[in-house]
């Protein structure tokens, strides 16, 4: 689907529930030709999802261009925790048009999804989808949008 070069960097992360679904989908990214770090965990024992979801935060924060996918049961936690971080906006997504969407108009630097909700193959093309979207940035009311997502730049006169 993608040219043979290296596209941006990807960091990926799960908790247990999210961990067969990742050791899947990060070969299958890679394949696509994807630079993909992996940030844990990296046994199948039980960890709690907001250390991950900060650890893969973080890093699409620090590098410029960058995207994280976090899955867990059903990526509402993962997507909870990430969200609580300036910048980030994470999208819970079940569906090729979610991700789509949540990338074309709302400028999602952070995918998350569950295993127990979706399957492998489904994620892959979750996946895909995500990476393979832009935001609408010629468009003025998204940019608008967006910005206002950030608390510090709401102003309920406007
Ligand atoms: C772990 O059992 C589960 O709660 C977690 O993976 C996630 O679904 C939380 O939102």
């Amino acid at each position: 689907m993608f040219d043979k070069v290296k596209l941006m960097p990807i960091y990926i992360g799960s908790d247990h529930a999210g961990f067969d679904a990742k050791n899947e989908l990060k070969p299958f990214l890679e394949e696509n030709n994807f630079d993909v770090t992996d940030l844990g965990c990296f046994t199948p024992d039980p960890c709690d999802y907001p250390d991950i979801a900060r650890e893969v935060s973080e890093k699409v924060l620090e590098v410029d261009g960058s995207i994280g996918i976090l899955i867990c049961g059903t990526g509402i936690g993962m997507s909870m925790a990430a969200n609580k971080l300036k910048g980030i906006r994470a999208a819970e997504v079940t569906s090729e048009d979610m991700a789509e969407y949540a990338r074309k108009h709302n400028d999602a630097n952070v995918l998350a999804m569950g295993a127990r909700l979706s399957s492998g193959e489904d994620m892959k093309k979750m996946a895909l989808k995500f990476l393979g979207t832009g935001f609408e940035k010629d468009k003025e009311r998204h940019v608008r949008r967006v910005e206002k997502i950030e608390p510090a730049n709401h102003n309920h006169a406007k």
